[in-house]
Formats: structure tokens, sequence, C-alpha cells
């Protein structure tokens, strides 16, 4: 699955400003992640990133977090650009259990050898997505996400239409919501639920979603 033709670099610049609500989203962000490594079980833990862009969620939390050197995370990201941003930062941590993978988050294959994950960060994937594929990819996240775990995930934009149609689908598939935050004018949601099915083999086969082509910045 080729990179759509969007400048996926600069999407990450609003985060850099003093107060926008891109920054308000991330901070949601790190909130839920910082949560749910309050509540995860003891021993080592596995955290995804699907289309982590520049991991300004999760790397943060990972640092500051008492459970960051519990846990073993993976990156997955296709623009090299912002892969070679996430080699940088993590460059100047002392995190060592942080793999990065220039791969299409959209291919189950790419998620090999780091799922069931205790947490799952799907940040900005179901924006970029029609509603048949986020049906499609929530209803595969029996595979990815171990018992108890939890999934975080982030829309924004005209796709904030979407989220009844999302919430209904990881309802239906064994996730109980645990946390919703809308933006004052909803122009984005940060939402956290825990899976409470039992689990399902994972299978390398198939295609989870690809994200619908966009124009240039
Ligand atoms: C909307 S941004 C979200 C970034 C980050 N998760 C966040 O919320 O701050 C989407 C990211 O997904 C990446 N991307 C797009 N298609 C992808 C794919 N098929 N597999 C992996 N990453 C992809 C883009 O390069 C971009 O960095």
């Amino acid at each position: 699955m080729p990179l759509t033709n969007y400048d996926w670099y600069a999407w990450h610049a609003p985060y850099d400003q003093l107060r926008t609500p891109e920054t308000d989203r991330l901070e949601q962000v790190q909130e839920a992640i910082s949560a749910a490594l309050d509540t995860a079980p003891p021993g080592r833990l596995t955290a995804v990133s699907a289309c982590a862009g520049q991991a300004r969620d999760l790397l943060p939390v990972l640092i500051s977090h008492p459970r960051g050197p519990d846990i073993d995370a993976l990156l997955i990201e296709l623009d090299p650009l912002n892969a070679s941003f996430l080699h940088g930062a993590l460059g100047s941590t002392a995190l060592t259990s942080v793999d990065v993978v220039v791969a299409d988050a959209g291919a189950a294959a790419s998620y090999a050898g780091h799922v069931p994950a205790e947490l799952l960060l799907m940040c900005g994937v179901f924006a970029n997505i029609d509603r048949k594929a986020a049906r499609h990819t929530i209803s595969r996240l029996n595979e990815l996400v171990a018992p108890a775990g939890s999934v975080i995930w982030t829309t924004y934009g005209g796709s904030v239409g979407d989220a009844g149609d999302v919430l209904t689908a990881f309802a239906a598939a064994e996730f109980t919501l645990v946390s919703l935050v809308w933006a004052a004018d909803r122009s984005w949601l940060v939402a956290v639920h825990r899976f409470d099915g039992a689990g399902r083999p994972w299978s390398d086969d198939g295609v989870l979603f690809a994200f619908r082509p966009l124009a240039e910045s």
C-alpha cells in the first residue's frame, strides 16, 4: 500500500505550537496512555502504535511513566521522514525496547511479533478511512489486542461524523468504552476501550484498512 499523496511530516507541525486543537487532543491521548499504564498488569507489556506518525503521544509517556521501562513498543509508520524523526527522537532517550518499522499498518502482517498487545494506539486512523474499513479493522482487533488490553483512538475533522458508527463497531467486537473525550467544538475526540473478549490467534493474512487519498497540503 503506497503512502497517500500528502505531507504527513508537516501534518505534525501544530503539535509544536503553544496551544492548538491538536495539542489539546494530544494531551488527552497522553493522559489516556498514562491511565492505561497505571492499571496495566505487572511484568512486560507490549504497546503498538498503528500509523504512529512522530509518536508525540506514546514516546513522552514511555519516557516519564514508571512502567515505561517494562514496555516493548512497536511503532508502525509508512512515511520515511516521520520514521527518521522517530529514530532521532529515540536516540535521545534511554528507551531500548522501541522498534520502528517503516511498514503498512493496514497490512495484518506488519504486526508480526508484537501482538496481542496490552495497548494499541490507532490515533488518526479512523479520520482517514471510510466507515466500512473502520468496521472491518475493528472486527480484527481481537487478534491484535490482548484480553483486558486497551485501544486508544482519535479522530478529527469531517470524520467525527463517523464516530457513532465506530463506537458501535467497538461495542459489537466486545470492547467496553472506558472514556470518551470530545473537544468543546466537537472537532476531535479521544476514546479508550478495554477488550473484554477472549481474543483470537493473530493471522498475518489480509488488509485491515487503506487511507483515503488526500489533497497535498
Ligand atoms: C493522521 S497521522 C497520525 C499520526 C499519529 N498517530 C498522531 O495521532 O499524532 C497519520 C500517520 O499515518 C501515516 N500513515 C499513512 N498511511 C499509513 C499506512 N498505511 N501505514 C502506516 N502509516 C501510515 C502517515 O504518514 C501519518 O504519519
